[in-house]
Parts: C-alpha cells; sequence; structure tokens
C-alpha cells in the first residue's frame, strides 16, 4: 500500500496531523496504540486525539513519568499491555511525550514482535528537537543512560510546538541545551542567535525547532548508525551522561535534567577543546558565560568528581576500552575520537567550578 510519507521525516504543525491521518487512512492497521506519561495522558493526549480523524478505535497505555521509568521493567508493562489488549504485526503504537516516551515506545515498537510501526510525537522541548529525530530508541541500564537500544526510524514525527505550552520552564531550559549544542557543533549565526534569547517565548520557536531539527537530520542521513559524523551529535554528552547518571544515583544529589547535566557537560567539553584543539579563549569565556546565565551552576564534591569520571567508561562512544569525546576546533568546526587525560577533565572540573559569572 503507497504510503505518503517518507520514513522518518519530520511535519509540523497543521501540515503534520494532515499527514497522519493521510497516513493512517491508507496504511490500514489493525489496532492503534498511543502511549504517553502521567504527565502527557493528563496536557496532552487529547490534543493530539481532537486532531486525529478516527481516533475512536485507539488504546491509551500510561507508563510513569521521569526517567525513572525508562527502564526494561517499564518496557515489560508495556509489551505485556500491547499483548493482552491484542496487538499484532500491523499494529501501531504511537508515541506522545517527552524522551523517555519516545526512546522507550520506540524501543518497545522495534522489538515487539520483531517490530511494528511507530510514531513520535514529541511534546518536550528536548525531544522535538533531539529525541524524537533520527532512530534512536533505548532504555538506561540501572543508572547507565540509553545502553540497551536499536536505531530504527519511526514512519513520522509528528511537531506541534503548542504542546509546550503546558512544559514547566526548566524542561523548557532542558531542551534548550540541545539547541544550544546544534550552534556550538555547526553554525556559529544559530550559537549567536539561540544563545541570546531572552526567553523562551512560542513565538520564536517554532522557526528554531524546524533550525534545529534540520541540522540534526543533516547529520543523521550522512550517518544514521553514528561511524563518524553522527558522534558529534553528542558533543558535552560524555561527562553531561556521566553527571546526569551519577547525581540520578545520589540521593544527596538534586535531580537534574538532562539538559541541565549537557550544558555543564558542554562548559566542560570547551574548556577541554581550548586546551587540547586551540579552540579561542575569548569564544570559551563567552559560551560558559551564556550558559551560566541559564543554568544554576551544579555543586560538585571533590569526591564525586572520581566517580563521574569512572562513569564515562560506559559511554557508548568509547571504542577498545578508550573514552572518546567530541572537542571543538572553533563553533562549528568538531573533531570526533579526542581522548582526554584525566587530569585535563580534572582541570575542567576546576574551572567550571570556579567559573565568575557575576
Ligand atoms: N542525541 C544524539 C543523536 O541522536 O545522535
Amino acid at each position: 500500500m503507497a504510503n505518503p510519507v517518507n520514513k522518518g521525516e519530520v511535519y509540523y504543525n497543521k501540515e503534520a496531523y494532515n499527514s497522519a491521518n493521510t497516513y493512517l487512512a491508507k496504511n490500514q492497521y489493525s489496532k492503534v496504540f498511543v502511549l504517553v506519561d502521567s504527565n502527557t495522558h493528563e496536557h496532552c493526549v487529547a490534543r493530539f486525539l481532537s486532531k486525529i480523524e478516527e481516533p475512536s478505535a485507539f488504546e491509551i497505555i500510561e507508563i510513569p513519568a521521569g526517567e525513572e521509568s525508562k527502564n526494561l521493567e517499564t518496557c515489560n508493562g508495556v509489551w505485556n499491555a500491547l499483548s493482552e489488549l491484542g496487538a499484532d504485526r500491523k499494529s501501531l503504537l504511537i508515541n506522545v511525550g517527552g524522551g523517555v516516551v519516545t526512546d522507550l515506545g520506540g524501543f518497545v515498537a522495534c522489538t515487539f514482535k520483531r517490530g511494528i510501526h511507530y510514531i513520535n510525537v514529541p511534546t518536550s522541548l528536548l525531544s522535538m528537537v533531539d529525541a524524537s529525530v533520527g532512530g534512536k530508541t533505548g532504555v538506561d541500564l540501572g543508572n547507565l543512560k540509553n545502553q540497551i537500544g536499536v536505531i530504527s526510524d519511526p514512519e513520522m514525527v509528528i511537531i506541534d510546538s503548542a504542546y509546550l505550552e503546558t512544559l514547566p520552564k526548566n524542561e523548557m531550559r532542558s531542551g534548550l541545551a540541545e539547541i544550544l549544542k546544534h550552534g556550538l557543533i555547526k553554525d556559529e549565526a544559530y550559537w549567536n542567535k539561540v544563545s541570546n534569547l531572552t526567553n523562551l517565548d512560542l513565538s520564536d520557536l517554532d522557526e528554531i525547532i524546524k533550525k534545529s531539527v534540520e541540522i540534526k537530520s543533516e547529520v543523521v542521513t550522512k550517518d544514521p548508525f553514528e561511524k563518524n559524523i553522527r558522534k558529534t551529535l553528542n558533543y558535552g554528552h560524555t561527562l553531561g551522561h556521566a553527571i546526569e547518571s551519577y547525581f540520578l544515583t545520589h540521593s544527596s544529589k538534586p535531580s537534574l535534567l538532562h539538559g541541565e547535566a549537557v550544558a555543564a557537560g558542554m562548559v566542560l567539553a570547551t574548556f577541554i577543546s581550548k586546551k587540547l584543539k586551540n579552540f579561542p579563549e575569548e569564544k570559551l569565556s563567552r559560551i560558559s558565560s551564556k550558559i551560566f546565565d541559564i543554568y544554576s551552576k551544579i555543586e560538585f564534591e571533590e569526591n564525586d568528581l572520581e566517580e563521574i569520571i569512572d562513569l564515562m567508561k560506559f559511554d557508548k562512544k568509547n571504542e577498545h576500552g578508550k573514552v572518546n569525546f567530541v572537542l571543538l576546533k572553533d563553533i562549528g568546526q568538531p573533531e570526533i575520537d579526542c581522548v582526554v587525560p584525566n587530569e585535563v577533565i580534572y582541570e575542567a572540573f576546576d574551572y567550571y567550578q570556579n567559573f565568575d559569572f557575576s
């Protein structure tokens, strides 16, 4: 049967729902399931269903909200629900939610009966500009981020910025970190623009979301399975993921959103870039100031650092036991597979802790 959309393609706002309705009418799925979490069940799914022409037979499956749910146990619950509700190979799963829902839902779909189709409807800024695009699916293994998963594209991605109206400010800032990253790895003019946004007004966001998706999609199209250039999308994530994992499992530490950890990771990686790749010092100061304007400084204690550095051994870019960083020679000039001595990482934390942003 003809498919009116290109697999993995991103559609925006009104056009997205038109494409989804055409797609659903043509593809005649045996059953359609909608995966939500407790937040998107309350705030988003009604809007989504109101845009769909025949949603009456859709079954909703809910998982608890939060990174703590991003594990195989939650997948088990969703696989069981699909099975009990009669899902077959011609069923469709639509993930309506932030990064946890789209990553986990994608993984559940790709593995249920060896793979059913799925569609992503990202409802957080982070998921719109990063997680829902590019086919990465998966869950955490204990406190280790995204260790289990597959890369397989959704049928389509529906981006509707109206979902952001109910998104808390800290979640918006978390998504902004990925947007800042797109500027740093690809486009200095874009970095200048997005790092100077005074507030995250919805009127600016449509254009910004499109630009970020364009930057990400260009990279993913060239290297879908992250053999080379896709690694650049992990700028700030090598230490960012380690910091996030560490804070996730230490109850004495405040909770930290993904983007907050990545923002710190980008300051650290930019300092390391200055040390090892001659990244311009003046730009390092500007980038650090901008990031500290937006994100509160994370407090690290001396004995946190050893464990955080140790956690990097689980980074997915590692090969042959080597931790591979993405560094920058300048804004828009990333270099992959960079090995960084531990003493430079300690120096970077020192720079971060003592940065005077007053
Ligand atoms: N989040 C990075 C990537 O999709 O490659």
